[in-house]
């Protein structure tokens, strides 16, 4: 290799280099034949270079480089020359120059290619998956992997540079699920006894509050037993944050801070902080979503006020049961037909709307769908509504939650459907006063809205027991574009009070002891105050890099199967390794 070591890469070359003698190694990229000359695209990590095999050239070498094949991985000796005027290539940032090769080695060959390396290629995802490292080739990936390279980067530079360790905890830990399922890991050591996976470091990281070490990071592997979906993977990782002796505020005031450093110094792009901050009740009535795109308004409104003097008797229904009815009106979509009313109508069953009500606003005021109800209202609705002539109001009433949620989901997809939101904009909004606890109507019980550990709010130390539904926690997300890219909380540091949570919860303090006696231990002996956040790295450079799916940034991701197709895990084992793990395989079915 000594003799044919790269002295440039295939990036670099520009007219000021005219007349000097280089070595590439790269990948042909492309190669095609002009009157006997011979063009070979040679491409690395850094682009592409354009090398010229001229007609004159000795017979071995022409015969060489005839026999070039796509992605045969090669070394290239030559000198840089400016390329004719006519033929410089503008879009090629080493469009002005070529090399002309005096040798070239073959360093390795390249079978039939499953897809072509190139950014046209357009090969099915699991194609790409099964041949990564052939994807992984292709400049839109290295720009990603680069992308997410520079934000783990400039996240260390960022949090290093305010005082934090980064401190890595173990993988391999006691089952205490967080909200999924966690993976496990037989002990071979500890027959019977079995590891599993962290879904977050979270209790690892209050314990290093306890430890004194004040500001912790760590960019962690996380692991969760739940499916994967564009937004999720089994695996992924997390900018994980724990702090002592803050409030909110110091949270909010440092991943601002964080934020604003990773896209001005990954993508050169000012982001404004401080974020704005939506109330959980508010984002709900306004959005009808926990984690509203704010780059577009189309807010829900409340119709309720029109329903008696109507004659709608399905909304009077609802109404008369406690419920509210919500309203948007969709800018433009007049004359949606009644399919893509139906379409938009099976966006909102999804979260349990019976229905999707509609009216056109017309110059004469209302038209069409149920617009006959409230015909003698139809100017005051217009009016209240802010409706102009060529819009379409929809509409859904049911108990306010699922009135919301429905009608929020039907505002993303008029998002999507109308490209209401600027691809290049980022808009981050700190979600806060969530719910401590969520009614489990399923099993009957309350659970905590984010995670247990989670500080109720000061007003409601004292009695939370007996409200929980109005219960609002320490807890805050962050949200941008439709996104949730951050959750986190001030915690609880009593153990008193985290006891009571856990009752609270239904779980007895023997239970409690067994799964997270550890922390409750821990917490004896001179706990700080604490709280943190955890910012989910996938998602960032997926918003980052303008993508739709985590699997984009991710370099081995699993496919929505939670299969890897390169290395297809998850895979069977010998019956050695069940046998050395005590483990017996229960067959399923007949
Ligand atoms: P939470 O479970 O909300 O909080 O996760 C924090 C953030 O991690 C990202 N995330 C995921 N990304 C990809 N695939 C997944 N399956 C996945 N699940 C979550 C999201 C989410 O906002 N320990 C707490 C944090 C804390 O309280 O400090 C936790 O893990 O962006």
């Amino acid at each position: 290799m000594e003799r044919m070591k790269r002295t440039a890469t295939c990036g670099e070359l520009r007219a000021a280099n005219a007349g000097r003698r280089v070595t590439l190694n790269g990948w042909v990229h492309r190669h095609r034949d002009h009157g006997g000359v011979r063009f070979i695209d040679v491409r690395d990590r850094y682009g592409l270079t354009q090398v010229v095999v001229d007609a004159d050239a000795p017979e071995a070498l022409r015969s060489l480089a005839q026999d070039l094949k796509f992605e045969y991985c090669i070394a290239v000796e030559g000198e840089v020359r400016p390329r004719p005027p006519a033929m410089a290539n503008p879009r090629m940032p080493t469009g002005e120059v070529e090399v002309r090769a005096s040798s070239i080695e073959v360093l390795s060959r390249c079978e039939t290619l499953p897809f072509m390396v190139d950014e046209r290629a357009d090969a099915k995802e699991d194609s790409r998956l099964r041949w990564r490292y052939l994807d992984l080739r292709t400049f839109s990936m290295q720009r990603k992997i680069e992308l997410r390279h520079k934000a783990a980067w400039a996240t260390r530079e960022y949090l290093v540079g305010r005082g934090f360790y980064e401190i890595e905890t173990p993988l391999f830990i006691r089952s205490t699920p967080e909200g999924a399922r966690d993976f496990l890991v037989p002990s071979r050591v500890n027959p019977g006894k079995f590891y599993a996976l962290p879904q977050s470091p979270q209790l690892f990281k209050q314990i290093l509050m306890v430890s004194g070490f004040d500001r912790y990071f760590q960019i962690a592997k996380c692991f969760r037993d739940e499916d994967a979906r564009g937004d999720r993977q089994p695996e992924f990782s997390q900018i994980d944050i724990e702090m002592s002796f803050v409030s909110r505020e110091d949270v909010f005031e440092l991943v601002e801070g964080l934020f604003a450093h990773i896209f001005s110094s990954c993508l050169a792009k000012d982001i404004a902080v401080p974020f704005q901050r939506l109330a959980f009740d508010e984002a709900m009535d306004r959005y009808g979503s926990d984690k509203p795109d704010l780059r577009f308004g189309v807010e829900l409104q409340d119709f309720t006020p029109f329903v008696a003097g109507g004659g709608f008797d399905a909304f009077k229904k609802v109404v008369a049961g406690g419920g509210t009815v919500k309203a948007l009106v969709a800018p433009g979509c007049g004359e949606y037909s009644r399919k893509r009313i139906g379409e938009l109508e099976e966006t909102a069953k999804v979260y349990g709307a019976a229905g999707l009500a509609s009216m056109k606003v017309t110059e004469a005021g209302l038209d069409g769908g149920i617009s006959k109800f409230y015909a003698s209202q139809a100017t005051a609705i217009v009016h209240a509504l802010g409706a102009k002539s060529g819009d379409l109001v929809l509409l859904v009433g049911a108990e306010r939650r699922i009135a919301c949620t429905s009608l929020g989901a039907v505002r993303s997809q008029l998002g999507r459907d109308l490209g209401l939101a600027k691809a290049d904009e980022f808009r981050f909004c700190w979600i806060i006063d969530f719910p401590l606890f969520e009614w489990n109507a399923e099993q009957k019980k309350w659970d905590p809205s984010h995670h247990m550990f989670t500080m109720p709010q000061e007003r409601f130390l004292a009695d939370f027991e007996s409200r929980p539904g109005e219960v609002k926690g320490d807890l805050y997300d962050l949200v941008c574009n439709g996104v949730e890219l951050a959750s986190g909380s001030i915690r609880i540091h009593d153990s008193e009070l985290q006891r009571r949570i856990f009752r609270f919860l239904g779980m007895s303090d023997a239970e409690a002891e067994r799964r997270f006696g550890f922390l409750l231990e821990a917490f004896k002996y001179g706990p700080p105050p604490h709280g943190g956040i955890a910012p989910g790295f996938d998602r960032l450079v997926t918003l980052m890099a303008g993508e739709t799916t985590i699997r984009e940034v991710i370099a081995f991701p699993k496919n929505t199967a939670g299969v890897s197709p390169m290395d297809d895990s998850p895979s069977e084992v010998d019956a050695k390794q069940l046998e050395d793990l005590h483990l017996r395989i229960v067959k399923e079915g007949p």
